[in-house]
């Protein structure tokens, strides 16, 4: 199982980074080949809506993003990481998203996009209801894709790396990537 971790953060070793690593952790841990990728170190532009994916399901744009599609259609899990910010995604995290709209113009690629997906959030606030905007979002997109869940992760912690203070938070995001893989039909 190939398990690719893909941070919305800025801030390197923050909350988020964090949690997505440890959810890393725990996937190798079961022998799972993992991979994170940090989209604030990668060029990637806005969709410009040019609606030039629809005749074959590719970006006209030459950025970073072909290559992470790339990886992200060898895998077999995604581990989406963002902290919440406004009660959305990050900026990279959404633009990131926006530029999935592609390869759903082809039948090929957009059949590579059913993977099992894990969203793990940070946030500031108690409230628990604070990622409900992205969980919605991406329970829509999952369905849209049918693709499916592979579990979540919301957490709060607002200083820059507070999660690893945090060791109730740090094991569910180690459990979760111990729990990655499809439960086989019985
Ligand atoms: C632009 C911005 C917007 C934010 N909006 C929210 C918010 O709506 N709710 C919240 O609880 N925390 C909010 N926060 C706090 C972050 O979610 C929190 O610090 C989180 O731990 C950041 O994760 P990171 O360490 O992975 O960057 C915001 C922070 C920033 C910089």
């Amino acid at each position: 199982m190939r398990v690719l971790g893909i941070v919305g953060s800025p801030r390197r070793w923050g909350n988020t980074d964090v949690l997505v690593s440890e959810v890393l952790r725990g996937a190798a841990s079961t022998g799972a080949v993992t991979e994170k990728v940090i989209l604030s170190s990668l060029k990637i532009h806005p969709c410009l809506a040019c609606e030039n994916c629809h005749q074959d399901g590719l970006c006209r744009q030459t950025d970073d993003m072909a290559g992470l599609l790339a990886r992200m259609f060898e895998s077999d899990v995604w581990v989406l990481g963002t902290p919440v910010y406004w009660w959305g995604p990050s900026a990279q995290m959404k633009m990131f998203i926006d530029r999935w709209y592609a390869p759903v113009h082809s039948k090929e690629l957009r059949a590579l996009m059913r993977k099992r997906v894990t969203l793990v959030t940070a946030f500031a606030d108690e409230a628990p209801s604070t990622p409900q905007h992205i969980v919605g979002m991406l329970d829509d997109a999952i369905a849209y894709l049918k693709a499916e869940w592979a579990g979540q992760l919301h957490v709060t912690a607002g200083a820059r790396g507070a999660v690893s203070h945090d060791p109730k938070a740090m094991q569910e995001a180690f459990d979760l990537g111990t729990h990655l893989a499809p439960v086989p039909a019985r």
